[in-house]
């Protein structure tokens, strides 16, 4: 790598991994990173290492102008702003034209499967934030981050402690995939990064219905768990009554229903390409996870 890379959202959880691995998996300089994040506290443990720290956040213009000077290549993590406001669509469009304004030469950013054709809440944000990127002219790698296994805890836990796990699901497939190795692939990509512009799309390797992600769960942990089928409406009941905040019951709904329909349901090797290694797969990740799975 030649330039600075700046990594925004650096103190969360993707983001720390990405720039750990650049600096431990790809062996990239810490003198050729800089780590942004809104707190810039959060980050002393990269600053002891030699990475630059720089304050960045997309809702404030100057700290994105500021983050950027000198960077020739960034990373923009995507923000979890998930209200219906347009929060988030906002915040990355500031992101990407700041990194227009800056004459970056590379812009890295983490957006989510077939953001053109998904049926995901917030999906509309990832689209236009990769063709904003698209419209910008400055060369991209996109990283279509899919779902991470992590995502399973918000559900699995308390549905193997009851033995009945609500899901609108149907037959849909989906290949999770460990947070830690898209962060690998990631900076993989990075690293490495390729000639032209490019979208990748990283998934597990095996995509599972709800009945078979049931199955590994139970043989995991020992506990019985059945998949109970339930449509859109009574899963969004469901969750009302477990007391899931109103704004958020659309989203999480919208999950099922996207996987229900099929449109997340591809497996690519990308992310096993990029990394360079072997992707954990969900049951060695269960086994590694039992006690928060509550076994
Ligand atoms: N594929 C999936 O299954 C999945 C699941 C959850 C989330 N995501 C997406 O992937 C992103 C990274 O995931 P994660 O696991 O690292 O989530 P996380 O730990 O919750 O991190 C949230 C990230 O958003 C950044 N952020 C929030 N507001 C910001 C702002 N105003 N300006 C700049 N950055 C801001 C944070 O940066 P600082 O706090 O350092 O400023 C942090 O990097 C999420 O933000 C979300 O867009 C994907």
């Amino acid at each position: 790598m030649t330039g600075k890379l700046l990594v925004t959202g650096a103190s969360g959880q993707l983001g720390a991994a990405v720039v750990r691995h650049l600096l431990e998996t790809f062996k990239v300089a810490a003198s050729s990173l800089v780590a942004g994040s809104r707190d810039t506290a959060k980050l002393s443990d990269l600053a002891s290492r030699g990475v630059e720290i720089r304050r960045v956040d997309f809702d404030d213009q100057a700290s994105l102008t500021e983050s950027l000077a000198g960077v020739d290549r960034v990373l923009i993590v995507s923000t979890d702003a998930l209200d219906a406001s347009g929060t988030r669509q906002r915040q990355h469009l500031a992101a990407v034209e700041a990194a227009k304004k800056a004459g970056v030469g590379r812009i890295f950013y983490t957006s989510m499967p077939s953001a053109d054709d998904s049926l995901i809440t917030f999906a509309p944000d990832h689209l236009a934030t990769e063709e904003a990127i698209k419209a910008s002219c400055i060369a991209y790698s996109i990283f279509r981050n899919g779902w991470y296994m992590e995502n399973l805890f918000m559900a699995l836990p308390a549905a193997l402690a009851s033995g009945q796990w609500y899901s609108a699901s149907g037959e849909g497939k989906l290949a999770h995939i460990a947070r830690d190795d898209i962060a690998r692939a990631i900076a993989g990509g990075i690293a490495s990064p390729a000639a032209g512009n490019v979208t990748y799309t990283l998934t597990g390797e095996t995509a599972r219905t709800s009945e078979e992600i049931a199955a590994l769960a139970s043989e995991v942990t020992g506990k019985p768990l059945a998949v109970v089928h339930v449509n859109d409406e009574q899963l969004a009941q469901g969750m009302a009554g477990a007391g899931v905040p109103a704004p958020y019951i659309p989203t999480f709904v919208s999950f099922d229903a996207n996987t229900r329909e099929g449109k997340i349901a591809m497996v690519t090797d990308d992310a096993a390409t990029l990394s360079g290694g072997k992707l954990t797969s969900l049951k060695d990740f269960m086994e590694a996870n039992k006690a928060a799975l509550g076994a």
